[in-house]
């Protein structure tokens, strides 16, 4: 539910104060600030002023509002689909059959503008009530499903990676664009997002299977030419898919070879998955600059396999997070970095909790190349931020007091808040609420 204030309310200038975590934007992933009673100040243009232990003379005569909640960094989501909403949790199929049976049906409904703005509303809705204020979404291969998506993140203030889905190949008909279609629609997406201020168009190749060179290169001509463009995409998720890319593109030395021949590997672009990396590609993808995304409630949801995240951090090749949903089965950040740290842990590998919610926020922020601007709580950043009600959940409370580090606290967090009763009780982007709920009401 979104909070109902005049807009002179909404735009004024206002402190926060209460227990406050953010990870600074640190080449170290362990850098952060925990205050016991922080105080964040945000200005009337939705950026933040000030974030520390108490409020500067000069923010005195600003609103106070304190709260009892955790204040947290807003989530971003690097990889998402916001048509596959109604086919999450389908039963019983691995990727390509799943693609098939559930997920390409669905997505054809999609050129219908109302119901595409119905679930893009609902969409946005859920990942404001997680605490997600930023994240990159695929969208389908029609214009309506494009405009209905961006006309909702622009009424909600969430930012917004996406762009028109190009895949003229291996689907059905009805979910296929072939590329003069596809460079006419893509062209007025990329000039309609211009005036959003919350908005970067990523190039959307949905994976090498569905493309054909042809598409694939007038992709990566376009990632060249605009330097504002990002790209995302699939790679390396199950052996069938790489083994089925190996036989259509037969000149490609590996997966990453088929995108790095069309332009597509560069430092803006997003790869989900990369469970099947070779050492060969780890090398290429190091030195391009791009980010691998890990999708963990997909991979072990599908069966797809287990991710290894040392291959990437020994590389320095930088990690974001995403649900995958629908693959995924939870939009919840606090779902996906347990199970993320359930997977590395059957790889041998204890994650530190500072690491996972490093990649669901500074992780994601610079696979979108957003580094500077979202992922924590500092001077000069939009003000994205979540309120988490740390003692709704009794036995988790226990643990947060329990807990002596905050790396502790917090772990507790992830394995305690489950997607069932919603912990996150507000959400800001840009510096205003946009989503609260209402049992959980505060006085300022
Ligand atoms: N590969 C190509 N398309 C998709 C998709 O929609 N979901 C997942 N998980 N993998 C894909
Ligand atoms: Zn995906």
């Amino acid at each position: 539910m979104t909070t109902d204030l005049d807009t002179a309310e909404l735009c004024a200038p206002f402190v926060i104060q209460g227990r406050l975590f953010t990870l600074r934007n640190d080449s170290r992933v362990g850098t952060y600030d925990y205050f016991d009673s922080g105080a964040l100040v945000v200005s009337d243009q939705g950026r933040i002023l000030y974030v520390g232990p108490s409020v500067p003379a000069e923010y005195s005569h600003y609103r106070v509002k304190k709260t009892q909640h955790l204040i947290f960094p807003g989530f971003v989501d690097a990889h998402v689909h916001y048509p596959q909403l109604p086919v999450i949790a389908s039963y019983g199929a691995s990727l390509l059959e799943w693609l098939d049976k559930y997920t390409f049906p669905e997505e054809a409904k999609y050129s219908q503008r109302p119901y595409a703005e119905r679930r893009a509303r609902q969409f946005l809705e859920l990942m404001l009530q997680r605490g997600v204020t930023s994240a990159a979404v695929f969208s389908t291969i029609h214009q309506e499903a494009f405009d209905a998506l961006l006309g909702a993140a622009s009424c909600s203030g969430f930012n917004l990676v996406s762009g028109v889905t190009a895949m003229n190949r291996g689907a059905p008909d009805d979910v296929l664009v072939d590329v003069g279609l596809f460079r006419e629609i893509n062209a007025k997406a990329i000039e309609s997002g211009l005036c959003v201020e919350r908005f970067r168009y990523a190039m959307t190749p949905r994976f090498a299977l569905s493309c054909t060179e042809e598409m694939l290169q007038y992709c990566g001509q376009l990632l060249e030419s605009n330097p504002r463009l990002l790209m995302q995409t699939h790679i390396n998720e199950t052996e069938d898919e790489v083994l089925a890319t190996s036989n259509l593109f037969p000149h490609a030395t590996d997966y990453l070879d088929v995108y790095d021949a069309f332009g597509l590997l560069t430092g803006r672009s997003l790869f989900a998955h990369g469970i099947y990396t070779t050492e060969s590609e780890y090398e290429r993808w190091a030195k391009s600059g791009a980010s691998v995304i890990h999708c963990p409630t997909s991979n072990t949801f599908l069966g797809s396999g287990l991710f290894d995240a040392s291959g990437y951090i020994s590389r320095d090749i930088n990690i974001g997070m995403g649900s995958d949903v629908g693959g995924g089965v939870s939009l919840n950040p606090f779902v996906t970095m347990s199970e993320a740290y359930k997977v590395a842990k059957l790889g041998g590998q204890v994650l530190d909790p500072l690491q996972l919610i490093y990649w669901h926020t500074l992780g994601g922020a610079k696979a979108i190349n957003q580094g500077d601007f979202i992922g924590s709580l500092e001077p000069g950043k939009w003000a994205d931020f979540c309120l988490i009600d740390i003692t709704s959940d009794d036995l988790g409370f226990e643990v947060w007091e329990r807990s002596c580090s905050v790396e502790e606290k917090l772990f507790g967090l992830m394995f305690l808040l489950p997607d069932s009763t919603n912990k996150v009780v507000e959400t800001y982007a840009s510096g205003i609420s946009r989503w609260q709920d209402a049992s959980c009401l505060e006085s300022a």
